[in-house]
């Protein structure tokens, strides 16, 4: 038999792949080895599954969860939308699997060996094939039944800082009863309700550098408390060693702002001059929905349209503390998405 004499090997080497470590999971009494260094080669022993990973929030939280150590199952509809996941993690972490939200086998697939299951799937506006209540109540009590079903031990749910049942939006009105079919379906589920957020790829600071017509709505004295999708994927991705009660955390950004507000940041960033966009009336705007909604791609939905005239539900600091994170304000890192709105 073919046996490695350690002794050849450099010190370095040996010593770096050492360490092992027996952990018994809180929840479930799991017993789970990690070891390797730490960091992206680390095997934390723990297993997530991340519904809706090919998102805006769902790359940022796969790759930290992978970075820990952690193997996740990322669930895809289409082939080629989950492709830059694979290299955020080690040989064998990232482990993608097909799956639609109406197929029950499959997602009992992509759950039966997690410990940790996140439900980050959620849609803006609504589509031929999905209402959103389809996608935001019946999918997430979908989701978190066969969760528990297949003994998986904690299940967190991404919600938003507005969801509430009597919102005159059908977003946030179907936000909160997904929570409610969440909690029935997992009691011990844990909520996450993040405030909109900015990153690379988002719908915000994008969208309000590019079409400030539609950030000029209601006069542009809507107010909301933007996060950086950093800091909710680290928030989301501390959960798999932090044992928490079942309840509901929210996540604003740690201050408020109009959207006039932003939109003067976005200006001084961009070093482009103020946005003259006119403010258009709610019933102009409402019938522009009626002709966007004969692209075939998505461009503005009236329930887009009434959100713009909801101010966030104010909430003092959110629950960050529980999460060990101190979330950052926008004017400090909002350069590294404005810059290349620069003119040359
Ligand atoms: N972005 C924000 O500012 C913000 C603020 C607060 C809360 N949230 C919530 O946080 C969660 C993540 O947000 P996000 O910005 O990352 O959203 P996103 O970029 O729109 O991604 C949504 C994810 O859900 C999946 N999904 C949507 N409809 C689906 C369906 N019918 N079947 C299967 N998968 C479906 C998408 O998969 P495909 O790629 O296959 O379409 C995608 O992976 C959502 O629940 C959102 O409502 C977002």
């Amino acid at each position: 038999m073919y046996s490695v004499n350690l002794s050849s090997y450099p010190i370095s080497a040996v010593a770096q792949r050492s360490y092992s470590d027996l952990t018994v999971l809180p929840e479930s009494r799991r017993p789970i080895i990690s070891y390797g260094p730490p960091g992206r080669h680390a095997i934390s022993g723990r297993v997530a599954t991340v519904f809706g990973c090919t998102g805006f929030l769902g790359r940022y939280l796969v790759s930290k969860l992978a970075k820990a150590g952690t193997q996740v199952i990322v669930p895809y509809r289409e082939e080629d939308e989950k492709r830059h996941l694979k290299v955020t993690g080690d040989l064998g972490q990232i482990v993608s699997l097909e799956w639609d939200m109406r197929n029950e086998e499959q997602i009992a697939e992509c759950v039966r060996h997690s410990d940790f299951v996140y439900n980050l799937v959620g849609r803006d506006y609504e589509t031929k094939n999905f209402t959103y209540g389809a996608v935001h109540v019946e999918g997430a009590e979908r989701l978190a039944r066969i969760s528990a079903q297949n003994g998986v031990s904690r299940f967190i749910h991404v919600s938003h800082l507005n969801a509430s049942e009597d919102s005159p939006s059908a977003f946030y009105r179907t936000k909160a009863a997904g929570e409610e079919a969440t909690k029935k379906a997992f009691p011990n589920a844990t909520i996450i309700r993040p405030g909109s957020m900015y990153g690379h790829e988002d719908r915000l600071l994008n969208s309000m550098a590019f079409y400030p017509i539609l950030w000029k709505l209601n006069f542009g004295e809507t107010k909301f408390a933007p996060v950086h999708v950093m800091d909710v994927a680290q928030a989301l991705s501390n959960m798999t060693t932090i044992s928490l009660p079942s309840q509901t955390l929210n996540l604003p950004g740690p201050t408020t702002y109009t959207y006039n507000e932003v939109l003067d940041l976005i200006s001084a960033m961009t070093h482009n001059p103020p946005s003259r966009a006119p403010t258009v009336p709610k019933s102009i705007a409402l019938f522009a929905t009626k002709l966007a909604q004969y692209a075939w791609w998505p461009l503005l939905s009236p329930d887009e349209v009434e959100r713009k005239f909801l101010d966030d539900i104010r909430v003092d600091r959110g629950d960050w503390d529980i999460l060990n994170v101190s979330p950052e304000h926008i004017e400090n890192v909002a350069i590294a998405y404005l810059r290349r709105y620069r003119s040359a």
